[in-house]
């Protein structure tokens, strides 16, 4: 038998639901039930902005399921490798691809550089499979729980991935912050609640009102970040690095003396 208290609050979702529904406020707020909204409109934004330098043959490097495959409808082709799931293009691994030199005019690879033990391997490999002039489009996070245990290696500031990219041969054209520590705050708090509370077994209320209680807490960290300016640490960087020219397409270079 459930209380009164349990019956009235029911009763009061479902009727603040009702309103929400035919105000249009139903769709905005449920968008920000999910208790990752945060980092997934940040990263898919960040990449949004930066799609002009995907053209031609796309390699997803570490695909999953291709998220974020509708934002390049300009490339001939998306093929996605990845060494696990079902619906890689090819399965392969990411150290080693295999693809021959100089085979794309795009490399994607998102959230997957913390779960290769030899990154610099991975970014070696996007080195080389890439076309002269052609693009690397990397995102890798700084502040994160761990997530797929026990692959799960490392996480990266600007500088480490500006290091590798350079490692690798490839030149830097931005590596950029997708937000500051008010959305970081924010988006660490409520997945962590999330995850510490939320595990499947709780009551039908519970499992609406927590998500609904950390929804303004997602809202307020994600305004606060825009009004602060990206300030202190991040959730993710996106990096964009391009393959130099080879040296017969690039301006000749003086080794002697002009008469
Ligand atoms: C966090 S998921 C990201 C998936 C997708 N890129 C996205 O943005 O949603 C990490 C992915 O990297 C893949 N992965 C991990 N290590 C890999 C490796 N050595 N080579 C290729 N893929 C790898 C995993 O199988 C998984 O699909």
């Amino acid at each position: 038998m459930h209380s009164v208290a349990y019956r009235s609050a029911r009763l009061c979702y479902r009727a603040g639901r009702t309103v929400a529904k035919h105000t249009g406020f139903a769709g905005w707020f449920s968008d920000w039930t999910s208790p990752l909204h945060i980092t997934r409109t940040l990263l898919r934004d960040a990449l949004r902005q930066r799609t002009h330098y995907a053209r031609g043959w796309l390699l997803d490097v570490g695909c999953g399921e291709k998220p974020y495959r509708e934002l390049f409808p300009q490339v001939e082709r998306h093929i996605g490798v990845d060494s696990l799931g079902s619906t890689p293009d090819v399965y392969g691994d990411g150290m080693y691809l295999p693809f021959r030199d100089c085979s794309f005019e795009t490399v994607l690879c998102n959230q997957v550089l913390e779960h290769v033990p030899e990154p610099w391997k991975l970014m070696d490999e996007a080195a080389r499979v890439l076309k002269p002039e052609g693009c690397l489009i990397l995102t890798a996070p700084q502040t994160w729980d761990l997530h797929h245990v026990p692959f799960d290696y490392y996480r990266y500031t600007c500088f480490g991935l500006k290091f590798l990219a350079e490692r690798s041969g490839l030149e830097v054209v931005e590596v950029v912050p997708t937000c500051g520590i008010w959305a970081t705050v924010a988006q660490r708090v409520t997945d962590t609640i999330t995850n510490t509370y939320l595990n499947g077994g709780q009551s039908f209320l519970v499992r609406k009102l927590i998500p609904a209680a950390l929804a303004p807490v997602q809202i307020v960290g994600y305004r606060l970040d825009k009004w602060c300016g990206k300030r202190g640490d991040t959730l993710d960087y996106v990096l964009i690095a391009r393959k130099r020219p080879t040296t017969a397409d690039s301006a000749p270079v003086l080794t002697g003396h002009s008469a």
